[in-house]
């Protein structure tokens, strides 16, 4: 059964900038597998709490809140990010008017948190009746988390790395903070103007809760959840390459259980939001982002770059192809090196072959495009053949164009079609045309300089 989690906010802390990333992008901005790590926060709270996540933000706060995709999140605004303490209490107002007991408090930079250890961690959190609980984890290299201070086993304090003076502190613990934490808002109410700036980093920290609670005698629990690399939060390029990975080999893995074929399952990157049928076929190195999905007998080789892109029964993809919001219907084939842009469709038993660029077009059944084309704004009959060569000019500098090509059609090599333009059903147009006129059913439209045989002036010696 899923915990009760009507009289518990949630509250994502994501309003810092991200100065160790050394990027002008929002930190939670930056992605995983195609995925930025505000969303995959969200998605791992929202089975817990269906409307009631919070988020806090600040630097570059609309970039931040217009990334978020779940329209259910509600944002609390941080001017100025003077430190994690600072968060919660620029949230407090709203979290106690909205007569919550209690708040889960999440760093926005751990994205790989599961939904079940949230779960878990709160169930165990409550049963302990604890004022302020938080996940803490054991590391040989505590680096530059907050270190977990305890006298006689009961926690003491959160310190920082920087403020740590092992002189002072004594040997460093290698229990780390991994920054999730249950709070209980009347037994928190009190501390909160408690915390100062009085540190290395002049911030007024979160952590500091823990110091705090333990001095007044509340009950304060650090859940242990050993050395599980998937809490880490990210702050430089390198954690996130690292979380990236974890999360790239827990996807290719459960796909492999779930009996999809995935030959050199190290390179390919599946992200989280794409779905295989147990019987598609993926060689690495591959990758596939968004809403992508790959269905039972579809066989896609390797180089692949799609996202948002549906691979229907049986379709075929040789190497090489690059795919954005495309459809490539059942028994269709593409490639090697085709681009496949937004809109573009291939209906059943269609085919592309190398060098052919589509964007926002459909390729009837059974239709043919085979070598170097480009095909843009173009609705194309059942079983029309595309030659090579062929260009639709559907950009006159200003507007796009529509062109139509009638099913059985046949388009001669080397032949650009002007935009706005029709070529009827079963019509021939004669290689090397530029077609600028309408072609009627079942007629040829040739459009070419007529060629004339001449004596040559000079014969070579
Ligand atoms: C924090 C914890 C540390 C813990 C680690 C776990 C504090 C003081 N320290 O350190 O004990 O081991 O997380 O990953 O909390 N943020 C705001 N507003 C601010 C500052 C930060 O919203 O004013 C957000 C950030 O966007 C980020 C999160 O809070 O998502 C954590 O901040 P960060 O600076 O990454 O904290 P750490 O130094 O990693
Ligand atoms: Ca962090």
């Amino acid at each position: 059964m899923r915990i009760n989690t009507n009289n518990i906010g949630a509250l994502i802390l994501a309003a810092g900038k991200g100065t160790r990333m050394s990027s002008p992008l929002p930190k939670v901005l930056h992605t995983l597998l195609g995925e930025n790590m505000i969303n995959l926060v969200v998605s791992a709270l929202k089975p817990l709490f269906p409307k009631n996540i919070r988020i806090v933000v600040g630097h570059q706060a609309e970039a931040v809140q217009k990334a978020v995709t779940d329209q259910t999140c509600r944002f609390v605004l941080q001017e100025q990010q003077l430190g994690t303490g600072h968060a919660l209490m620029t949230a407090w107002p709203e979290l106690k008017a909205a007569g919550m007991q209690y708040v889960l408090v999440v760093n926005g930079d751990t994205p790989l948190i599961k939904t079940s250890r949230v779960e878990a961690f709160i169930r165990q959190s409550l049963d302990l009746k604890a004022d302020v609980a938080f996940m803490s984890m054991t590391l040989d290299d505590p680096a530059s988390f907050g270190r977990v201070l305890r006298k006689d086993g009961k926690v003491l304090a959160i310190l920082e790395a920087k403020d740590y003076d092992p002189m002072r502190h004594g040997p460093e613990p290698k229990e780390i903070n991994a920054g999730i934490y249950l709070l209980r808002l009347e037994s928190i109410a009190p501390l909160l103007e408690k915390i100062t700036c009085t540190n290395k980093s002049k911030e007024y920290y979160i952590t500091d809760l823990v110091y705090l609670a333990a001095q007044s005698g509340l009950t304060v629990a650090a859940l242990e959840q050993g050395d599980e690399q998937s809490l880490l939060g990210i702050n430089t390029p390198a954690e996130l390459v690292r979380s990236e990975e974890l999360l790239r080999v827990n996807i290719v893995e459960g796909w492999l259980e779930r009996g999809v074929l995935i030959r050199n399952p190290g390179q390919a990157r599946i992200a989280p939001g794409v779905t295989l049928e147990p019987g598609c076929e993926l060689y690495g190195p591959c990758e596939l982002y968004g809403k992508s999905s790959v269905a039972s007998g579809a066989h896609i080789e390797s180089h692949v770059w799609a996202n948002d892109t549906a691979f229907e029964n049986g379709c075929k993809v040789r190497s090489f192809c690059h795919f954005e919001s495309a459809v490539i219907g059942a028994g269709a084939s593409v490639g090697p090196f085709a681009r496949l842009r937004p809109g573009a469709v291939l209906e059943e038993e269609a085919h592309v072959g190398n060098f052919v660029e589509m964007k926002k077009s459909r390729l009837g059944k059974g239709a043919k495009a085979g070598h170097l084309a480009y095909l843009g704004d173009t609705q194309i009959g059942a079983g029309a053949n595309i030659g090579a060569g062929t260009i639709t000019c559907n950009y006159d500098g200003k507007n796009k164009h529509a062109t139509q090509i009638g099913a059985g059609a046949f388009i001669g090599s080397n032949s650009s079609l002007v935009a706005p333009v029709n070529i009827g059903d079963n019509a021939l147009v004669g290689a090397g045309s530029t077609i600028t006129k309408d072609v009627p059913a079942n007629e040829m439209g040739i459009a070419r300089g007529r060629q004339k045989n001449l004596p040559r002036r000079s014969m070579p010696e």
